[in-house]
């Protein structure tokens, strides 16, 4: 999943011979999940139709404050479009366009919706190499720099002039990089590295037969995902579950038993910032596990359990700098028992869900959580769904780590 996924995105066209590429930018964001709008200039119609952006973004096109051939036309709200952008891109770029957004000029909607933006704004200029180079284009792109937009610089090559030099429109694909780079440096969890551990374990008692329970690992999926959008590198342990989870920063080992969870946990926790152990570990195994499938008898069938290893408990015992979190399941005296299981296990979270609350546990796809840090603060929230309970949680770690 890319961070473009769910963004709205204005784009805004000007009237440039690279507008034709401006199709291929609307397809490319609308392909990585991103709600696209476009604005163009009235001069801009001259380099591609509205039919074509319309089409691909499966939105109206804005050119004007009003439709001038229909009679009942309604005003194009520049301020509503652009407080509906989360980014306004305006691609391709003019020397024109750019000098009127230098100066604060608003002559069409696109200006307009330019001055009224509170969002990110990215321009790709798009130009003959001897207008990209003056002195005064030069002084356009500075200020509009200063006043916080973002360049994303023209390539080199074969211009529409015939002559070769910068100030080509960097390429659809090269925009895209360029919005999900930028984007990914902002967010509050790039450069961490995030372990998850989710899911059941199942023990094997014969090649057939296993010991296991009804957690479904969305909690801990949540958490993947919530944490890779906000740019951690992700390492997801997961036991036997029916999920998956599509996301270029999110790598998944799948494992069966504790066992493997615990070695695969212990692999990657050393480099890990933060580790949140969200699975139901079996807390027994059969001490020996059958070579042939056991056979039913008259008699009743005793089976041996020992203990698995406790994986949060380990890395409590290891952890150095990383920042621990467990999860607890209790049914009575939950905070006390909540808070004697953070000190024994050395935690810096942990995440109480109460049998006792309606919503909450590990089946279903809402839950409720209390969490109790390590300086004994309790903060409850209400039932909400999984991805949104991993939201908070994944706050709650960025502000303590900050703090
Ligand atoms: N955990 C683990 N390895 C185990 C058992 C549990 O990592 N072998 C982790 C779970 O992922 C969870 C926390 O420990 O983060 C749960 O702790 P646990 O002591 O097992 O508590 P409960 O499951 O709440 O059960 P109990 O009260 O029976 O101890």
């Amino acid at each position: 999943m890319s961070v473009l996924s769910g963004k709205h995105i204005l784009l805004g066209v000007t009237a440039g011979i690279a507008a034709y590429k401006s199709a291929f930018l609307v397809r490319l964001l609308v392909k990585k999940g991103a709600k696209v709008k476009v604005v163009m200039t009235p001069a801009a119609k001259d380099f591609i139709t509205p039919l074509t952006l319309s089409t691909l973004s499966k939105n109206e096109v804005f050119s004007s404050f009003t439709n001038e051939e229909d009679e009942n036309a309604q005003w194009n709200n520049h301020v509503a479009l652009a407080l509906w952008a989360d980014l306004f891109i305006i691609a391709p770029a003019t020397a024109n366009t750019l000098s009127k957004m230098a100066t604060g000029n608003s002559d069409n909607l696109l200006l307009a919706t330019y001055l009224s933006a509170k969002c990110p704004v990215y321009y790709a200029p798009a130009m003959d190499l001897d207008m990209y180079k003056h002195p005064s284009t030069d002084a356009t792109f500075k200020k509009l720099n200063d006043f916080g937009n973002i360049q994303i610089p023209a390539e080199h090559g074969e211009l529409a002039s015939g002559l070769s030099g910068q100030g080509r429109m960097a390429e659809p694909e090269h925009i895209v990089t360029f919005l999900e780079n930028d984007l990914l440096q902002q967010l509050p969890l790039r450069g961490k590295k995030v372990l998850i551990t989710a899911g059941p374990t199942f023990e094997a008692i014969d090649p057939v037969r296993f010991i296991g329970n009804h957690s479904s690992g969305k909690m801990g999926y949540a958490l993947a995902t919530v944490a890779a959008n906000l740019g951690a590198e992700v390492v997801l342990v997961s036991g036997p579950v029916g999920l998956t989870i599509e996301h270029t920063l999110v790598k998944v080992i799948h494992v069966t038993a504790a066992a493997e969870m615990y070695d695969a946990a212990h692999q990657h926790f050393e480099s890990a910032d933060i580790a949140i152990l969200s699975a139901a570990v079996a807390d027994y195994r059969p001490n020996a596990i059958a070579d042939q499938k056991i056979k039913k008898k008259d008699t009743e069938l005793t089976l041996t359990l020992e203990k698995t290893k406790d994986i949060l408990a380990s890395l409590g015992e290891i952890k150095k700098d990383q920042y621990l979190v467990g999860f607890a399941l209790e049914t009575e005296n939950e905070i006390e028992n909540a808070k004697s299981k953070l000190k024994k296990k050395n935690l810096d979270l942990i995440v109480l869900n109460s049998l006792n609350d309606k919503g909450a546990g590990f089946k279903g796809d809402t839950n409720k959580v209390t969490l109790i840090t390590a300086d004994n603060k309790v903060v409850p929230f209400s039932v909400k769904p999984k991805i949104d309970v991993a939201n908070d949680i994944m706050q709650h770690i960025i502000k303590q780590i900050h703090a």
